[in-house]
Parts: structure tokens; C-alpha cells; sequence
């Protein structure tokens, strides 16, 4: 099979070409990805010379880049995306175009290029937010309710996606998946950010009061979840995918880093929160467990020891992704 994917120098995309191409060595997967700050080849070192790899840059809202670059392209798997909450607070004009409008430019060229199939990664942003009393959790039944410009975005990517299943009838797949960690992540996002942050010697600056909760999945059960969708998934449905921790709170999460990386609690350091922050996340994925027999491997406490020893042994990478934009986006974000 030859896959387009999307968005294969980010996070879950590298993690994704690696495991696809681990267990299906004799596919095609042509990673189109714009490199944007969040886009890193370095993410993909390993994989460079496997022969049914290959790179393209462009970037989505663009046309005729998609078009070309989807010639005899049977599947596409979507992750390309601005991806980071606090950015879309501050530029949501780029998250319309790349989210919106670029999921709309590819589902086009898709649909002209006969693709068999067309998975969207989205997310449980989608939902909206959870009170930490609520017993219910997210799941495909939910009504769709997004409070920040980047879960706006992805809701309305999501409604392109199911638009062309039901007009041109495209065989679209979307998954809603929860909060990802595991390699190659960014740091401007909780997790890699606490542990770098240790790394430097510097604090761990925390929103607010720190009770807000995310429902957690180690990123290769993400894959996992994936590769079921594409290979058994029923076009037009949607996937809810969650992980397995039950109301783990920012500042819990910090101290086990902490307690793991044998810091202390005088390493958080409380700052101004996030605003029209979302208390809490949790997924119902009891859908693509029954249905495709999917369910995480991964438990919390091993998958975090295995990223904070990922981060410990990559300290070029991070160090790399660190000292480019990133630093002046730190000091706005953070005022330091
Ligand atoms: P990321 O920010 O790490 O990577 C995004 C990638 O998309 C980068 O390589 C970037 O260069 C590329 N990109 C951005 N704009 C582009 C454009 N206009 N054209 C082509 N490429 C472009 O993101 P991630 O965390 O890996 O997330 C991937 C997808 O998964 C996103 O769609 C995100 O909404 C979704 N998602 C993420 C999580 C999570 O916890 N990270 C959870 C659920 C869903
Ligand atoms: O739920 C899925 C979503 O998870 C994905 O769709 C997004 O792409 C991904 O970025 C992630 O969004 P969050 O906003 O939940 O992730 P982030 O790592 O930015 O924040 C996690 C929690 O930690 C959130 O409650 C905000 C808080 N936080 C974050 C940062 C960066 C802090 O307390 N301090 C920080 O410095």
C-alpha cells in the first residue's frame, strides 16, 4: 500500500511513519509536511533510508503541491496541523487556515485523485470540557462544543471531513484521541516541557491552580489505534481513543516527574493561567475497543519513566529544538 501522510515530522506523525514502516516494511509512505517550528527531520533520521520512505515538502493549503504530491497514493493519514493551544490564543488566523482550510484543500485533491481512503487525526479537544465532578466522559455521541481557537479549528476540519463522506462520498475515517506523549515531542507541551526544564536546572511553570485533568495515552498505542482504524475501520465512522489514566491532575503529573527525575517540589513554579482553560478531559473508547479490539498498552507510570529516559538520551535533539524559536516563544509565553 502507499500511504500520503500528512504532517510526518511533528510528534505523532514520526511516531507513526516509525511504527507503520516497522510492521508494514513493504509499504510506500510518502511524508508531505511543511516543517514548520513544529516540523523536525530529525524526528525521521531513522527511517531515511528505508526504501519505501520518501519526504516532500509543502505545505497543505496548497493546491497543486497536494495534488502532485498524491499520485498513486491509496491512503492519506492526516496529522498535519498547528497543534499547540496557547499558540492559537495568540495567531488563531493560522490555525484556521492550516486546520480548516488545509483539511479542505487535501479532502479536495482526495476526493480528484480516486484515494481509497482518508483517515483525519483529530481530537477530544473537539468535545470541550468536563467538570471534574462530571461522570461521563467523552464519546462519539458527544455533541461538539470547542472553547479555544485550535479545538474551534480541529471541530471545524472534522465537519469538512464528514461533509465529504456524505456529499462526494469520500471514505473518511476520523479518530478523537486524548493527550499523546512518548518521544520526539515537542517542548512546549507539559509533559517534555517539565522534563527539560529539570534537565536545564530550570522550574516547571504550571496554569493556575494545577487541578486541570487530561486523559493520557502513550503515543504508540495512538499508532496502534490507527493502524486498526485503517485497516478494519468502517468508512464514515469516528473512533474515540483514550487512555487508561482516571483523573490525573497537571500537578500530579509534575510530581511524579519530579519524584522520577529525584527533583523536588520547589521545582513548580505556579504562573498565570491558561485562558478559557479546559478543566477536564476523559474518553470513553469503549467504541474502538469493542469494535476493533484496540485498548492501550502502555500503563501511565512505565510510559512516562520510558519518555523522561527518551529525553535523557536525547539531549542534542531537544537541545536543538530548544535553543530556535522556541526560546523566544518562551520568554513571551513565560515572562522569563
Ligand atoms: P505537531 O505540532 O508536533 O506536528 C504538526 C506537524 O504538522 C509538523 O510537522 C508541522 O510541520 C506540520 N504542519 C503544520 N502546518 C502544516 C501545513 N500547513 N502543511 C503541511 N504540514 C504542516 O503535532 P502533533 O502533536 O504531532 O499532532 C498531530 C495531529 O494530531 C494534529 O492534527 C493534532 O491536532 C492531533 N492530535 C494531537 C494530540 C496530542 O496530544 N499531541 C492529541 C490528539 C490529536
Ligand atoms: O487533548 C488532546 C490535545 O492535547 C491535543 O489535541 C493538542 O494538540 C495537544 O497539544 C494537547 O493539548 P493540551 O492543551 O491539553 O496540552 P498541553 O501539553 O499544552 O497542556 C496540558 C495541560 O498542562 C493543560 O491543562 C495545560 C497545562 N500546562 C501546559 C503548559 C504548556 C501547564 O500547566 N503549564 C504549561 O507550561
Amino acid at each position: 500500500m502507499k500511504l500520503l501522510v500528512t504532517g510526518g515530522a511533528g510528534f505523532i506523525g514520526a511516531n507513526f511513519i516509525h511504527f507503520w514502516l516497522r510492521r508494514n516494511p513493504n509499504d510506500a509512505i510518502v511524508n508531505f509536511d511543511a516543517l514548520t517550528y513544529a516540523g523536525n527531520l530529525e524526528n525521521l533520521r531513522d527511517v531515511e533510508k528505508h526504501p519505501g520512505y520518501s519526504f516532500v515538502k509543502g505545505d497543505i493549503t496548497d493546491p497543486i503541491a497536494v495534488n502532485s504530491a498524491m499520485n498513486g497514493v491509496e491512503a492519506i493519514v492526516h496529522f498535519a496541523a498547528e497543534s499547540h493551544v496557547d499558540r492559537s490564543i495568540d495567531h488563531p488566523a493560522t490555525f484556521v487556515k492550516t486546520n480548516v482550510l488545509g483539511t479542505q484543500v487535501l479532502l479536495d485533491a482526495a476526493l480528484k485523485n480516486g484515494v481509497k481512503r482518508f483517515h483525519h487525526i483529530s481530537t477530544d479537544e473537539v468535545f470541550g470540557a468536563l467538570t471534574l465532578e462530571d461522570a461521563t466522559k467523552f464519546s462519539e455521541l458527544t455533541p461538539y462544543n470547542p472553547r479555544s481557537p485550535y479545538a474551534a479549528s480541529k471541530a471545524g476540519s472534522d465537519h469538512l471531513v464528514r461533509a465529504y463522506f456524505h456529499t462526494y462520498g469520500l471514505a473518511t475515517t476520523i479518530s478523537n484521541c486524548s493527550n499523546n506523549y512518548g518521544p520526539y515531542q515537542h517542548p512546549e507541551k507539559l509533559i517534555p516541557l517539565a522534563i527539560t526544564n529539570l534537565l536545564e536546572g530550570k522550574k516547571v511553570p504550571i496554569y493556575g491552580d494545577g487541578f486541570y485533568v487530561r486523559d493520557w495515552l502513550y503515543v504508540e498505542d495512538h499508532c496502534r489505534a490507527i493502524e486498526l482504524i485503517l485497516k478494519h475501520g468502517v468508512a464514515g465512522e469516528t473512533y474515540c481513543v483514550g487512555g487508561m489514566t482516571e483523573n490525573i491532575s497537571n500537578r500530579q503529573i509534575i510530581s511524579k516527574i519530579l519524584q522520577l527525575m529525584d527533583e523536588n517540589m520547589s521545582m513548580i513554579e505556579e504562573v498565570s493561567d491558561r485562558p478559557g482553560h479546559d478543566r477536564r478531559y476523559a474518553v470513553d473508547w469503549t467504541k474502538i475497543n469493542t469494535q476493533l479490539g484496540w485498548q492501550p498498552q502502555h500503563e501511565f507510570e512505565t510510559g512516562l519513566e520510558e519518555t523522561i529516559n527518551w529525553y535523557m538520551e536525547h539531549k542534542d535533539w531537544w537541545q536543538h529544538v530548544k535553543s530556535g524559536e522556541y526560546k523566544e516563544y518562551y520568554k513571551k509565553q513565560y515572562q522569563s
